[in-house]
């Protein structure tokens, strides 16, 4: 990478501050273990959109759900978006057909985090080949994602579990999806086309993509007592461990033992309790021999790890993990959009000239 470029500030921001050498996540002032578990993802939207952690009367919930009722009557006019392979080309297809909704804020950012819901569990049903099912307006809005997967409602246990996970992911500083949907915004441009530039940030593995894999190494692994010798494999072989390492923390990401509780908490029977047991034995593994081969990189468990876990555990197939993200993160996009057009500025970062000069210049 050209020196120089790391951690360049393109804004100032109110919406979230992450400290990668203290391990710490605040949203809009309040540590994220504060949040996710602890009050509802409603309550977070009210924190991100407007500044005050609450949802008045529950008209955030409310809105939420009449603007899922809405976006589901809008699925037999997406074309072929949800028929497609990947769940983020389907879910930034069938965006692209919303247009910014009308009325005062945050009208707007209700509509679309609505509509990602209902895209989002319509498209997995159609990847197994079911109908999509309706929205039920008057629950919570993770509740209700869930019943839409799965058709039926869920436990309850499985419904705070997505809650708290999407209140841990709704927004994480300057990330690459967050900084896509502030340059469309800068150029007033409008809340969709941010949400779908976004959309194409957060697909890439290095970014949204990572929780599938997680999973891919847990069921390699197989048994805690195997952990150390598949790792040591892996590292044999110049791979890397998914779910371990961070662009900025230097310790353990705080979202992943937010999510960890939060794992704890699922009723299933056991068999997320015995997915969570892998994990950790895991997890401990490979910090021990991370922290023996690179010694001068701390690398530890990033959000990515106990995500895959906690959304298995609720049934959602891995393929809509990073489309499930998106549910969560789009409150952010929309906070930073809005916080975009208040500052008024265009974003217009330079490119050093590193290519060759014309001749005729000495
Ligand atoms: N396993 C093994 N080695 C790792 C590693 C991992 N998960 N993450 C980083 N490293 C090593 C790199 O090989 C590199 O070693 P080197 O200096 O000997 O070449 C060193 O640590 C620095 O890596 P770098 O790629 O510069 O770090 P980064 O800040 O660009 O990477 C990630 C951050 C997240 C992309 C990286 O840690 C990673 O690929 N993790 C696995 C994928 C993942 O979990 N992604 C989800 C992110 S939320």
């Amino acid at each position: 990478m050209s020196a120089g470029l790391e951690g360049v500030v393109v804004a100032d921001t109110v919406m979230s501050a992450v400290d990668g050498q203290l391990g710490q996540l605040w949203i809009r002032g309040y540590p994220v273990a504060e949040l996710s578990g602890v009050v509802s993802f409603e309550e977070v939207c009210g924190l991100l959109w407007t500044g005050a952690l609450r949802d008045e009367g529950g008209a955030i919930r409310r809105a939420l759900g009449e603007a899922r009722a809405r976006a589901f009557g809008r699925i037999e006019r997406l074309g072929d978006a949800l028929e497609r392979a990947d769940g983020m080309d389907a879910l930034r297809a069938a965006a692209a057909h919303l247009g910014e909704a009308a009325g005062p804020w945050p009208a707007p950012a209700i509509e679309v985090t609505g509509a990602l819901a209902v895209f989002t569990a319509a498209w997995t049903r159609r990847a197994r080949g079911l109908a999509p099912v309706p929205p039920d307006p008057d629950l919570g809005h993770a509740e209700d994602t869930l019943r839409m997967v799965h058709g039926r409602a869920v436990d309850p246990s499985w419904a705070e579990a997505l809650d708290a996970y999407f209140a841990c992911v709704v927004d994480h500083g300057m990330n690459a999806s967050t900084f896509a949907a502030r340059v469309v915004a800068s150029t007033e441009s409008d809340l969709v086309s941010a949400v779908v530039a976004a959309l194409g940030a957060l697909k890439g593995r290095l970014h949204g993509g990572a929780p599938g894999p997680v999973l891919d190494m847990l069921d390699a692994v197989g048994s805690p007592d195997a952990a150390p010798g598949w790792l040591a494999a892996e590292l044999d072989a110049g791979r890397r461990i998914m779910g371990m390492g961070h662009r900025v923390y230097r310790v353990r990401d705080p979202r992943a033992a937010v999510l960890e509780r939060a794992l704890e908490r699922l009723s299933d029977g056991g068999a997320a309790a015995g997915r969570l047991a892998l994990a950790r034995a895991v997890e401990r593994s490979a910090e021990r021999l991370l922290a023996a081969r690179k010694p001068d990189r701390p690398l530890r468990a990033n959000v990515e790890f106990y995500t895959a876990t906690l959304l298995e555990g609720i049934d959602l197939p891995r393929a809509a993990f990073t489309p499930t993200f998106a549910c969560a993160r789009v409150v952010g996009w929309c906070a930073h959009v809005d916080e975009q057009r208040r500052l008024g500025r265009l974003i217009r970062p330079r490119a050093r000239y590193v290519g060759p000069r014309p001749a005729s210049v000495a």
